[in-house]
């Protein structure tokens, strides 16, 4: 499908994908968002992407959902929206491959809950996080009412949506909904080491792992033992753990292949 608001590179075995509608600060309408489904479905079987990194272009990351879209919406299409923007940010959450944010700018409303459904966040100076719905008679509905309290507890998560009010780089890291702080000059450099250094291990490992970390989340902790148990127990079957330990105690890098 050719992009029309999306620039998808990919080097190294990292994909990054830029969202690409700087006019309206990267707002995300529906073709925004189906274009992300349709790369996330293609990167879950792609052999050459190996880690994604999402930013946006110009002074945005994503400004939210499009305004001018949801002012057409009754309750039935808001809720249809709100399920449909769901079932595509749960897809970039549960791509067995790391997902990174490189937040470069407004990241307010749908771009907040597109970070946040992103594995890591890096952050640069000029990155700015809210969720300003309240302020517009709507409230999140990219799973950010979910995803907010369960990265930074409820109290945070309650004040930022309940305010509307944007943060800063430095008070999203200090609340924990920014990972890595970067500066505009640095902060791909920092995302693709991140993506770099995650590549660079076990593909299956790191796959189960973020099935691990998701799946086990909202489960009672006998349960979500259990999962990360029968998970582990799956590795031994793997060419990659027995070329993961070799590799180790012949003292040279390990070679993985994914298998
Ligand atoms: N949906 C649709 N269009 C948006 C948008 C959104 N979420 N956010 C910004 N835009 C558009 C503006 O309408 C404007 O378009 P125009 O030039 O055709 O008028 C353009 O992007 C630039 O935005 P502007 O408001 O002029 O920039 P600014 O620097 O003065 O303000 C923001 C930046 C981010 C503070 C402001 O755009 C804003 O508050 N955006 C909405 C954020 C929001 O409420 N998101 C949640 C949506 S549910």
């Amino acid at each position: 499908m050719p992009y029309e608001f999306l620039t998808v590179e990919v080097a190294d075995r990292i994909a990054t994908v830029t969202i690409n509608r700087p006019d309206k600060l990267n707002a995300l309408n529906a073709r925004v968002l189906e274009e992300l489904d349709v790369v996330f479905t293609a990167f879950a079987t792609d052999p050459l992407v190996a880690a994604v990194i999402v930013t946006g272009a110009g002074r945005a990351f994503v400004a939210g959902a499009d305004i001018a879209e949801i002012a057409g919406h009754d309750a039935a299409g808001l809720e249809q929206m709100s399920a449909k923007g769901q079932a595509i940010f749960n897809r970039i959450e549960r791509l067995t491959k790391p997902v990174i944010a490189a937040v470069n700018g407004f990241a307010l409303g749908g771009g907040c809950e597109l970070a946040l459904a992103c594995h890591i966040r890096v952050a640069s100076e000029h990155a700015k996080f809210g969720l300003p719905e309240v302020k517009l008679g709507l409230m999140p509905g990219y799973g950010g009412t979910q995803r907010l309290p369960r990265l930074v507890g409820k109290g945070r998560a309650l004040r930022l949506i309940l305010s509307g009010e944007q943060i800063d780089a430095t008070e999203a890291y200090r609340i924990g909904l920014v990972d890595v702080l970067a500066t505009a000059k640095t902060l791909h450099e920092e995302a693709k080491s991140l993506a770099l250094q995650f590549a660079k291990n076990g593909p299956v490992a790191v796959a189960r792992t973020i099935e691990a970390v998701n799946d086990g989340f909202d489960r009672l902790a006998d349960d979500a033992l259990a999962l990360e148990a029968r998970l582990f127990g799956s590795l031994g079957s793997t060419k990659d753990m027995a070329e993961g330990t070799a590799a180790f105690l012949a003292k040279r890098p390990a070679q993985f292949t994914g298998e």
